[in-house]
């Protein structure tokens, strides 16, 4: 190919990677499907062991099946001692999504069998990572505000598990609906960075393990996964409602991005904002937390005025990451944590994808074209 013939295709926009069943996203209406299934219908219906079951193995599972794979999560729960270790050697400093990474590649020296890399094998590793995670997680969170770890329960749901494990206190019913949906929401989302690069380390037939620190590691920047701890933020920094419209004028006048809207595949309202908004609206009539509400109401107003600004003339919607913050902060989740949460239910999207994607794997190498001069002489050092 003569180099006037190249197309750079700048981020890989529109190149398709791969045939999948997992998931569907119609970007000009706004539509997604997690395995066939209308993401509102598993939003409203399903629980995140069930979403999970379903991407990991292809159908919904059946009653005996879900209980099976809910007792085995729940048996994974715990995490071996030198994990602790590890989260206490790291300084307030590092950002709980990087003790994450670490942690999770910690845990591959305690597969007794890494050379075993049959189908039966993986998806074991996959489960056992989907079970730790929300754990580590929680670890991490514990030990930031300086409280002592809290042992997983037997009972409760994985995502009820979860907050329970981070708060110390067990969720009401309207918490537990509440993160299981965040769960759900945040499990797939076709080849977006993060699932890529895990697919690309996975392609070179490295492990289970190496893929899926590949997936967290790429899933902290703030253009994705990070979005939703950069626009809490933002929140923050707006202060009051009533500083809101200034703020968003200022900064998109300044050329700043607002993290949490735009997106590279929806050119209409992501379908998993808008589930996550109409909860927010129905949420601030029941909170009583002053805080809480001056952050919902934050969004709220941003939301509209994005919407006269930049979603109807330039197609820049809210994505789902701006609306989480204030939820999660309403459930007693630091901000800091909100990328690792994210990693925790998007684990099951990412291993899906990397199995999938085995059954005809093929080496990720594209190509880059080469811009600088050639046949340049080399001088000794001891004379440039
Ligand atoms: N605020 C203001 N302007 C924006 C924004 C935004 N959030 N997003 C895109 N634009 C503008 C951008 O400045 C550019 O304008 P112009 O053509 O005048 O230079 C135009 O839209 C196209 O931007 P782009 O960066 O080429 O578009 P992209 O498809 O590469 O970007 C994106 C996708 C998600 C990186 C981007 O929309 C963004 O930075 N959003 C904020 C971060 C964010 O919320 N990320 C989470 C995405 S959803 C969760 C996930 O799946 O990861």
């Amino acid at each position: 190919m003569t180099d006037e013939n190249i197309i750079i295709s700048k981020g890989l926009e529109g190149i398709y990677i791969a045939d999948t069943t997992l998931c569907k996203i119609d970007g000009a209406n706004g539509k997604l499907w997690y395995r066939g299934y209308p993401i509102e219908v598993l939003a409203d219906k399903s629980s995140y062991e069930e979403v999970a079951f379903l991407l990991l193995y292809g159908h919904l599972p059946k009653k005996e099946e879900l209980k099976v794979f809910t007792q085995r999560l729940i048996s994974e729960r715990d995490v071996p001692d030198s994990i602790a270790d590890i989260i206490r050697n790291f300084t307030g400093r590092t950002h709980p999504n990087d003790i994450l990474r670490t942690c999770v590649s910690a845990i591959s020296a305690f597969d007794t069998d890494m050379a075993d890399r049959s189908s039966d094998a993986n998806m074991d590793r996959a489960i056992k990572l989907t079970a730790k995670m929300p754990t580590i997680v929680a670890m991490i969170g514990r030990y930031r505000q300086g409280k002592p770890f809290i042992n997983p329960s037997r009972t409760l749901s994985h995502s009820s598990n979860f907050l329970y494990m981070l708060t110390g206190v067990e969720p009401d019913k309207e918490s537990a609906k509440l993160i299981d949906l965040m769960f759900i929401l945040h499990a797939e989302h076709g080849s977006n960075a993060s699932t890529f690069s895990t697919l690309v380390t996975g392609s070179t037939l490295a492990d289970v393990y190496a893929a899926v620190v590949a997936g967290i590691s790429t899933l902290r920047g703030p253009l994705h996964g990070g979005a939703d701890e950069a626009a809490l933020n933002m929140m923050r920094a707006i202060g009051e409602p009533d500083n809101t419209e200034t703020y968003i004028e200022d900064a998109l006048a300044g050329k700043q991005r607002i993290m949490g809207f735009g997106h590279r595949v929806y050119k209409a309202y992501d379908p998993r904002a808008k589930i996550v908004y109409n909860y927010l609206k129905s949420f601030m009539q029941k909170t009583t937390d002053p805080k809480i509400e001056k952050l919902l109401e934050i969004a709220i107003r941003a939301e509209k005025l994005m919407e006269e600004k930049l979603s109807k003339t330039k197609g820049i919607w809210p994505n789902i990451d701006f609306f989480s913050g204030p939820l999660y902060t309403a459930m007693g989740i630091p901000s800091e944590l909100f990328t690792p949460v994210f990693a925790c239910s998007r684990v099951v999207g990412w291993t899906a994808h990397l199995f999938e994607y085995w059954e005809n794997n093929r080496l990720f190498r594209p190509l880059d074209h080469y811009t600088g001069q050639l046949d340049i002489k080399y001088v000794p050092i001891e004379q440039r």
